[in-house]
């Protein structure tokens, strides 16, 4: 079932979040509190998802900001035709700049209330939200009560949270296993809520997949019914602190009910009038249960669908293949006394992305930033790799570029050097450490540059990074018939659709 709504949320100009007020001081404390504000048109489009009438709502809102959200519920709530008898609200805030506009807020808010004749209540804590909710999930002794909550709206900080930091170890000792900050108020909210509470959330789009966010998303999918998901096409650098440009997503779910049949997805352009499709799909399309990982994904318009379906064909691994991808070697900054600009007797080439071209390899090049080459001796072999046919793949693409994996074979019959370096900001697909034999390199580069293997792809994932744990959690065609598709690749620099056709054809 498809059906195409227009939600002209996007009545201004306004970037999807927006970097906060002035009153907050400078650039590294907005970084550092992971602060950016939710824009009035989005918070509406949060606040209009809940789905369940209350006579009493307690709402929480942990990273509450200036209040953007609270309000936009507490607005919609107010004008709904049945309206909660009793709304109380507890948003928490550890920025000091934030309070006085956090108050003046919900003081509008209460004056709203009033001419709706609602009871309103608001707590306003200037405190580390982490720091006071993880003493109320451990059910610590001397922990004050944890209050409990039906509804939560949450726009949480965007920052990574290191190995060691205290942070880190406060949400593990709560059985909390993060490295970002969003996903560890997310799984503290949801300890927070009671049974059948709603929740909607603004947040990056990266725990969908990987393996970092694992154990966050099978905790999550347990004690969460997901009823929507809502991806806006444009990405927004406003949670792109480090320097991956991040999608947001915005979801909606229901602790403790049990799994939805269906989930809604929708997607909206973000950008002034955009315009919001939506679907219903199955849940299993969304999280499948035969997937160990719990990938959540995304299948948004017409397109994603078959190309789901036609990778849910494939059953070969990349073991089962005998390959293996990593990241390249050569990390160029700490090999700077090492590289050259251009090649010596005593180097080997060094590839970089900018020697991709036309699905080759082309080496070396005239004038270029970076070195076309890297000195080979004792102190680099370990950074080499013997002669052979490989498959490289990006690790970034810029945010213009249109494919998101983008392929292309390293063939030493053209390059003539025993051994060759890959630079870090490639994935190189090999056979323990050595080449692959030509028809499959052939077919293999052909394959991942598809636009099947690229739409499944931006499914799970959702920002512009390609690591080589992502593509080991690609499912494959066989090796007979990566081949039998390596031999029909001849030519250089295939158009789009001749490739694409020429891999349908062969594979699906
Ligand atoms: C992404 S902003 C969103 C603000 C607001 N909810 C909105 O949507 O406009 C996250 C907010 O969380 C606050 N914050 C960061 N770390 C926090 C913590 N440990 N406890 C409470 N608030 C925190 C930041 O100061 C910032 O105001």
């Amino acid at each position: 079932m498809t059906a195409a709504v227009h939600l002209n949320v996007f009545a201004d100009e306004a970037p999807m979040l927006s970097p906060s007020a002035p009153t907050s001081s400078d650039d590294d404390k907005q970084h550092e509190l992971g602060q950016f504000l939710t824009p009035n048109p989005i918070a509406e489009l949060m606040a209009s998802l809940f789905e369940i009438h209350r006579n009493e709502v307690h709402l929480l809102d942990a990273g509450a900001g200036a209040g953007a959200l609270s309000a936009a519920l507490i607005g919609r709530l107010c004008r709904d035709a049945r309206k909660p008898k009793r709304i109380s609200v507890t948003a928490y805030e550890i920025d000091g700049a934030q309070i006085e506009p956090l108050r003046a807020r919900l003081d509008g808010c209460r004056r709203e209330c009033a001419r709706a004749s609602i009871s309103f209540s608001a707590t306003v804590l200037n405190e580390d939200f982490i720091a006071a909710a993880v003493p109320m999930v451990r059910d610590d002794l001397f922990a004050s009560e944890a209050p409990r909550f039906n509804t939560a709206i949450i726009n949480p900080p965007y920052r990574k949270i290191r190995s060691d930091s205290p942070t880190r170890l406060l949400l593990r000792s709560a059985g909390i296993e993060t490295s970002n900050l969003y996903a560890g108020f997310v799984a503290l909210v949801t300890r927070l809520l009671d049974k059948g509470a709603e929740l909607v959330a603004i947040t990056p789009r990266s725990f969908c997949n990987g393996p970092y966010f694992k154990p966050f998303r099978e905790d999550f999918l347990e004690a969460m019914s997901l009823r929507r998901l809502h991806v806006f096409e444009s990405r927004s650098a406003a949670f792109s602190g480090d320097a991956v440009l991040q999608e947001n997503i915005i979801f909606h779910a229901v602790k403790g009910a049990p799994k939805p049949r269906q989930v809604i997805i929708a997607s909206s352009s973000g950008e002034h009038g955009g315009t919001a499709t939506e679907r219903a799909v199955d849940f299993s399309e969304v999280v499948s249960p035969a997937d160990a990982g719990q990938f959540i994904h995304l299948p948004a318009d017409g397109q994603h669908q078959p190309a789901r379906r036609a990778m849910q064909q494939l059953v070969t691994s990349l073991s089962v293949l005998g390959l293996s991808v990593s990241t390249g070697r050569v990390v160029d900054f700490r090999a700077k006394e090492f590289l050259r600009e251009q090649p010596g007797r005593d180097t080997a080439p060094l590839i970089y992305p900018c020697h991709f071209n036309g699905g080759f390899v082309h080496w070396p090049k005239k004038k270029t930033r970076k070195p076309n080459a890297i000195v080979s001796n004792e102190q680099t072999r370990e950074l080499l790799v013997p002669a052979g046919m490989y498959v490289l793949v990006k690790r970034f693409t810029a945010k213009e570029e249109r494919r998101r994996i983008v392929a292309c074979i390293y063939d030493s019959h053209q390059i003539h050097a025993p051994l060759v370096g890959f630079e870090n900001h490639l994935n190189y697909f090999h056979v323990n450490g050595h080449g692959l034999p030509m028809a499959l390199a052939k077919g293999l580069a052909a394959f991942l540059n598809s636009t099947v293997v690229d739409v499944y792809f931006r499914q799970f994932n959702g920002h512009t990074q390609v690591n080589a744990t992502d593509l080991r959690s690609l499912n494959y065609p066989a090796k007979a018939k990566l081949e039998d598709l390596g031999r029909k690749i001849t030519g250089r620099g295939l158009p789009q659709v001749e490739l694409d056709s020429l891999v349908e054809d062969e594979l699906f």
